[in-house]
């Protein structure tokens, strides 16, 4: 199977390069499954139902979240009409929507996408991560219910991702790490066939502090106070993530690419 993975797509600026190339790319690679993080797609804070549509209608199969989403209120309702929305397995007892799904691919082929929060370094201290993904893990069993399984580690630390990948390895297709926004360069198949990356990036403008606007983040770092709001940049964003090949049969990687599409980032692909 054919699956590409993005990472956090960032306002307007990333939201418009997965509108203008995602499909495009599904033909040209020949994609079977495309799991987007859009947890900072509505001006860079959570993701509303609306722009959770445009994603949808672009060619994205499965969005997931992250810390950030519930920021839009509207998700707190949406997400129960939407089934192709993953929150945080983790994220809170009694939130709405799901933590790990079952999806069918174009041909029939079942892929599992889960995501789960880190607790290093994270503004609340979300509930045992491993043990979580452990137990839907057991419960989808790679090579077996599921042809694929996908996990997108949500977290600051990247020695929380990689042991998370460790973990996972020969259980998932793919574990990747989203959150930090900056891509990593250690994308590699693990020793039991699970494809890792510590960090996807971020689908957005690079010329930025994060994907916000670099003025304010400055400010606040040069002179240690506030004096406006983060806005998302706007400059041409950069689809950044990995594809990755993996056996029907055994649901493990076979190979790997790193994507980096438009914007400041760009590279060759594949
Ligand atoms: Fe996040
Ligand atoms: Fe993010």
């Amino acid at each position: 199977m054919k699956l590409l993975f993005l990472g956090d797509v960032m306002g307007r600026a990333g939201r418009k390069a997965v509108g203008e190339k995602l499909k495009g790319l599904r033909e040209a690679w020949g994609l079977d499954f495309v799991v987007v993080n859009g947890e900072n797609a509505s001006n860079g804070m959570g993701l509303s139902g609306e722009h959770a549509k445009a994603l949808l209608e672009a060619g994205v199969d499965c969005l997931t979240l992250g810390d950030h989403a519930f920021d839009q209120k509207d998700m707190l309702s949406f997400i129960g009409s939407e089934p192709r929305i993953v929150r945080p397995v983790n994220f809170a007892k009694g939130a709405p929507g799901i933590g790990a799904k079952v999806f069918q691919d174009t041909r029939g082929r079942k892929v599992l996408v889960a995501q789960v929060l880190g607790q290093v370094f994270m503004k609340r201290a979300y509930e045992d991560p491993f043990g979580q993904i452990d137990a839907v893990l057991k419960k989808h069993i790679l090579g077996g219910a599921v042809q694929a399984a996908i996990v997108d580690v949500h977290c600051e630390a990247t020695s929380e991702k990689m042991a998370m990948g460790q973990f996972c390895d020969g259980r998932a297709s793919l574990v990747v790490g989203t959150h930090t926004h900056v891509p990593t360069a250690d994308a590699q198949i693990l020793p039991n066939g699970t494809a890792y990356l510590t960090d996807a990036g971020m689908c957005g403008d690079y010329l930025s502090v994060i994907g916000m606007e670099k003025a304010e983040p400055m400010r606040r770092f040069v002179t240690g106070m506030n004096k406006g709001r983060f806005t998302p940049a706007t400059g041409e964003a950069t689809l950044s993530g990995i594809y990755v090949e993996t056996d029907d049969k055994t649901g493990k990687a076979l190979k790997l690419r790193m994507v980096r599409v438009g914007g400041r980032l760009e590279e060759a692909m594949p």
